[in-house]
């Protein structure tokens, strides 16, 4: 059966199919101000070098600045017909300055062109997402420094395990994107090599200077060799990896924000500026911001797999195959930004609830840890039995449905006659955590200490 739609789409033939498959422009068009950039360091060192004049590289970069005023003000015509970004302008450029437009290609390929255009883009791409993860860090660290002390239970197998306190929850988040950062910075400082001059493939004839359009680009060094030059994505897969794993900390901290909102738990309040209502149910407030943070890795992710599958099996050097790593590459910049700028907005917005989060943290024996470490401490007990006896002590309990902290004193005697009343000192959640002070643990003295010296640091 032909199909209306479709068919009609290609019914002007050969020309209009291959059109449409080639050209990136729809795409691409996000890197004009690198690929500006990129020719106007270009022109300048071509100029430098005596390969082309002062007189048209000025004519050249003079044009550039006005080409990149029309993009600015929205008044370029792009052409689907001139494929790319790359093409766009320097046709542009010629109905603007004439001659002097064709010498701009000169010593390069669209090879390096979108080596270059794609890295800086990149580039420019970590700067953004640092400066947001920072910001993430900063509200994270200032709500931890108000909740040090504000005790909620700690999970394992979303099981009550121990108390804990929500500032030493939040600070766990700073810490993975502390090496999300990292690991961005680590990209950034791989790719920071300047790929013009490669040219298509093999390098040049003429005598260009790499050292300059290097330190014009901000570059460290210029790339060492040129097949690989054009044939490497390693920068654009480093920093989707990279964000792939950032998308993964930020959706489990999303789910937390879904659990701790929901009527079953309530330990977190978010107002309506993260949340909607339901058209048919008007109790409801649903967190769909923090459903959709959860949602982003999907994309990511994807995207990821994308360009590995893309690069996987590629011949060396350039193929038009590697015209598609772009798409995917924008959306899960894109979406990494927005899921970070949403999950900075929900820490800002939401309310913890103390007294909802402290009953939760009593319930479940989760002090049994700390009756146990009683039992070793005070009565030379082996870890082993203690924990024995405490596991006897939580099934009396449990039985009689008391918490540990409310068993009588003879109770806990006719298991082990030593207990003394001593013993319930260290059965209150406050207590728990308050002992919590190894390197790391959850003492609000230490909690307190941390996010103090992380805001110090993120405010440097
Ligand atoms: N639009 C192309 C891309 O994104 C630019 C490079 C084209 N090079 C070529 N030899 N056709 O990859």
């Amino acid at each position: 059966m032909t199909n209306k739609m479709w068919g009609g789409r290609f019914q002007s033939g050969p020309d209009a199919i291959m059109e449409e498959i080639n050209a990136s422009i729809g795409f691409d068009k996000r890197l004009f101000r690198q690929d500006i950039a990129g020719s106007k360091a270009h022109a300048a060192m071509l100029a430098k070098q005596g390969i082309i004049s002062k007189a048209d590289a000025r004519q050249i970069r003079k044009g550039l600045d006005q080409v990149q005023a029309e993009i600015e003000a929205g008044r370029f015509t792009f052409s689907r017909a001139l494929e790319d970004i790359h093409l766009n302008i320097e046709s542009r450029l010629k109905s603007m300055i004439g001659a002097a437009a064709g010498r701009l290609h000169t010593a390069r390929s669209r090879n390096d062109q979108v080596a270059l255009d794609f890295r800086l883009y990149v580039r420019d791409t970590i700067d953004h997402l640092d400066g947001q993860l920072k910001d993430l860090q900063l509200a994270l660290s200032e709500k931890a420094e108000t909740h040090a002390a504000t005790v909620m239970p700690g999970f394992t197998h979303l099981q009550v395990a121990q108390p804990v306190t929500f500032g030493h929850h939040l600070l766990a988040y700073v810490e993975m994107l502390a090496r999300d950062r990292a690991r961005l910075a680590d990209a950034r400082r791989r790719m920071n090599e300047n790929p013009l001059g490669a040219a298509a493939l093999a390098g040049t004839s003429f005598a260009i200077d790499r050292q300059m359009t290097t330190r014009d680009l901000g570059f460290d060094r210029p790339t060492r060799n040129s097949l690989d030059t054009v044939a490497d994505r390693d920068f654009v897969l480093e920093t989707l990896s990279a964000c792939a794993i950032c998308a993964t900390h930020l959706s489990r901290f999303a789910e937390e924000i879904v659990i701790w909102s929901t009527s079953q738990f309530r330990f977190v309040k978010l107002s309506d500026k993260f949340t909607t209502g339901s058209s048919i149910m008007p109790q409801k407030r649903n967190p769909d911001a923090a459903e959709l943070v959860r949602a982003k890795p999907g994309r990511i992710i994807g995207a990821l797999v994308a360009l590995l599958t893309i690069m996987k099996g590629l011949p060396l050097t350039y193929s038009k195959d590697m015209q598609e790593d772009k798409e995917p590459a924008f959306d899960a910049f894109d979406s990494l930004s927005l899921a970070i700028a949403a999950t900075t907005g929900m820490v800002k917005d939401m309310t913890p609830d103390a007294a909802e989060m402290r009953k939760a943290a009593a319930s479940g024996f989760s002090t049994a840890t700390d009756l146990a470490d009683w039992l070793v401490q005070k009565l030379k007990m082996p870890f082993r039995d203690a924990h024995h006896v405490t596991g006897r002590l939580v099934a009396m309990a449990e039985k009689s449905a008391v918490d540990l902290a409310d068993l009588p004193l003879e109770t806990m005697q006719s298991i082990e006659p030593r207990i003394t009343k001593d013993v319930y000192k260290v059965l209150s959640v406050e207590s728990s955590v308050a002992s919590r002070r190894s390197f790391g643990g959850t003492a609000p003295t230490n909690v307190q200490r941390e996010a103090r010296r992380w805001l110090k640091t993120l405010r440097a």
